[in-house]
């Protein structure tokens, strides 16, 4: 595999993955470049040129065996492994994202939720009872922990974050609008739900000035 593959390719991996599932449920064996380009409104040079990647998957005239090809990016994107998250902040979105049952099918297994707010702890959300953060070091101690999905405000989570990751967690989930940057052994991924309700917001802006 390419070591230096592009943060644009490696986010369009998701997207290749859920047509590739959609292809198998509808018993789809084999597909061309083509074909996928048409389905994804992609061109077929740039499916070609993402998977050339990660070493290429497809054949000259015959195009990508479904299944393998779904397989391998699964592989590529770490959804046969499992992995132990926590969820710290009970708040909205954190209560919102530890009742959605995709996780565990992907291989997201909630092991533990954490709350500063005294009221909250000992309440239960999805069968987890919401502990203290002041249980989260020996917690961590006593739980293998991959990922720290951060649903809290702002301003604690530069601090939250340099914990977790102090605390062995791999990878952080950052819900919190300001974007983390760690360095160290800890990967961040920043989600920004408002950006996409933006983007919708400019594009109605186009398509009012298109009828005008
Ligand atoms: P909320 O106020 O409902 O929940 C936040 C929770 O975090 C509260 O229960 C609070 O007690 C807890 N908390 C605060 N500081 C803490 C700390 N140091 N340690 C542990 N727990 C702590 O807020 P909501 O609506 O769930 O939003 C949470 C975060 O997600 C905010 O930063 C918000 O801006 C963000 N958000 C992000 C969206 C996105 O697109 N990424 C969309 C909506 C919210």
């Amino acid at each position: 595999m390419d070591k230096n593959v592009s943060a644009a390719v490696i986010r369009r991996l998701p997207r290749y993955y859920r047509y590739l599932t959609d292809l198998l449920k509808v018993d789809i064996k084999r597909i061309s470049s083509k074909e996928l380009s048409e389905r994804m409104g992609i061109t077929a040079s740039q499916i070609r040129q993402d998977l050339n990647c990660f070493g290429g998957f497809g054949q000259q005239g015959y195009g990508y065996n479904v299944e393998s090809l779904y397989r391998e990016l699964g592989k590529i994107l770490g959804v046969d492994k499992r992995f132990n998250a926590i969820i710290i902040g009970a708040g909205n979105m954190g209560n919102a994202l530890a009742n959605y049952p995709n996780f565990k099918r992907r291989g997201y297994d909630l092991i533990g939720i954490f709350d500063i707010n005294p009221e909250l702890v000992g309440k239960e959300i999805s069968g987890i009872t919401i502990q203290s953060i002041d249980e989260l070091e020996s917690f961590i101690g006593k739980n293998k922990t991959d990922i720290a999905i951060l649903t809290i405000p702002s301003q604690s989570i530069s601090e939250v974050a340099e914990k977790v990751a102090a605390l062995g967690v791999k990878g952080i989930w950052n819900f919190s609008p300001q974007d983390l940057k760690l360095s160290g052994d800890v990967v961040v991924e920043n989600v920004h739900l408002s950006d996409g309700l933006m983007v919708l917001g400019y594009k109605i802006g186009e398509l009012e000035q298109q009828n005008r």
